[in-house]
């Protein structure tokens, strides 16, 4: 536990805090501190629930994600009962890293590289080579070692330490917290807004990881705003128009936009593709929903794919991003599906690639000049409120999910559109 600090302080917050035509952005220190890096660590990611991977990689028996997050490291598998459960990375002897972050599929057992512990897909401990009667001890080597000094040690008080874990749609998330409260609580509306799209058939069809040099909040702010589209993503603005998006925002930890209607792929590619999934409304069969799950994944559903951005903290200015191409297998496998998901991905990593640029520079100007906060724009830059208000609420101590609109969409801002396509 951090001790008293200015970042847990109210005070420091008082600009953001302002109601949203008033107020100004998070203290520059908050992306670029270490101090508040640690303390996030703590009261951000340590608390309540964090993505931790896709679901897709972990779908069959043995799958496993060994996920960093924040400073901490866990362990997401899929046990041969088909059970998905998660593990903190470290072994129950002498504490030693189990296993290396990334992707495997295990056979049958996680085995410690030290002295050999070996625990099954369910985290019960199997093997203690040469400590207990019953392990590992070759035979001719038995007569060695005595086990009769062996007192008060019972395997099944060794297991891994578990962590909630749960699967929502393509997300996997986990609690570093042993009782969080409910993930449904923390989803609020989300889940029920996003039903219609049968988001489980869904399956993994590209994943690609950007080492980024900017704060995760940089780049989760950067996604909930369209502002910047005219500037940064002249491909991106023609099938997503400025003068289409609205405000799609129930209660939860959530921050929640759309473009609605998308519009039609161009020369600069687009997300139409792929034929759409059968059985939308009519408002999700022509609309995009664009989800920032508190506090590290970005959603993008779409009628006919899903792209998913997963982001994990390595330090105040340094992210890893897994982003996560999905799509209804059937729809994939296709004549042209193919080229269709490759036209997809080409087009998601070229706006991506351009929101790294920015978000790098942000991070750039932050981190080196007397700039001391921003004032928000009201128009476009409501969802940063909530987001940063959602930081603030934990960074202070308080548990809160923020309430939203009882109407599915609703304009960005009150006013007429008044902005050029
Ligand atoms: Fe793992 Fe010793 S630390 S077996």
């Amino acid at each position: 536990m951090i001790g008293p600090s200015r970042f847990t302080d109210e005070e420091t917050y008082r600009a953001t805090r302002l109601p949203v035509d008033l107020a100004s952005t998070l203290t520059p220190a908050a992306y670029t501190s270490d101090e508040f890096f640690d303390l996030e660590r703590e009261r951000v990611f340590g608390r309540g629930w964090v993505g931790a991977a896709c679901a897709s990689e972990v779908a069959e028996a043995g799958d496993t994600v060994v996920a960093e997050l924040a400073g901490r490291s866990a362990i997401v598998v899929r046990g041969q009962d088909g059970v998905l459960r998660a593990f903190e990375n470290v072994c129950r002897h002498r504490g030693s890293r189990l296993l290396e972050p990334g992707r495997c599929r295990l056979a049958k057992h996680i085995k410690c590289p030290y002295h050999s512990w070996a625990y099954a897909l369910d985290g019960r401990l199997l093997g203690t080579p040469l400590f207990t009667a019953d392990s590992e001890v070759p035979v001719d080597q038995r007569g060695i070692f005595d086990m009769e000094d062996v007192r008060d040690f019972d395997k099944a008080d060794y297991g891994l330490l578990p962590l909630p874990v749960e699967a929502w749609g393509p997300l996997v998330l986990l609690s570093f917290e042993p009782d969080p409260p409910a993930l449904a609580d923390q989803l609020g509306d989300l889940p029920r807004r996003l039903a219609g799209y049968g988001l489980d058939r869904f399956e993994l069809q590209r994943h690609k990881r950007y080492e980024i040099g900017a704060n995760y909040k940089l780049i989760a702010e950067n996604f909930m705003e369209y502002y910047h589209l005219p500037w940064v993503h002249p491909s991106l603005v023609k099938v997503s128009p400025m003068k289409a998006h609205y405000r799609w925002q129930g209660h939860g930890m959530y921050t929640g936009m759309c473009t609605s209607p998308i519009a039609a792929d161009t020369e600069d590619g687009g997300w139409l593709g792929l034929p759409a999934i059968d059985g939308l409304n009519e408002s999700d069969a022509v609309s995009a929903r664009f989800a920032w799950v508190f506090p590290n994944v970005a959603l993008n559903v779409l009628p006919n794919h899903i792209f998913v951005m997963l982001t994990r903290p390595e330090a105040p200015g340094s992210t890893v991003e897994d982003t996560y191409l999905l799509a209804d297998p059937d729809a994939s496998a296709t004549p042209g599906g193919e080229a269709a998901v490759h036209g997809l991905h080409t087009f998601w990593d070229q706006v991506n690639r351009e929101d790294i640029e920015i978000v790098e520079r942000v991070q750039r100007g932050i981190s080196t000049t007397s700039y001391a906060g921003g004032r928000m724009c009201y128009r476009f830059e409501e969802p940063l409120h909530r987001f940063q208000n959602m930081v603030v609420d934990r960074m202070v101590g308080i548990d809160r999910v923020p309430p939203g609109d009882d109407e599915e969409q609703v304009p960005m801002f009150p006013e007429p559109h008044a902005i050029a396509p």
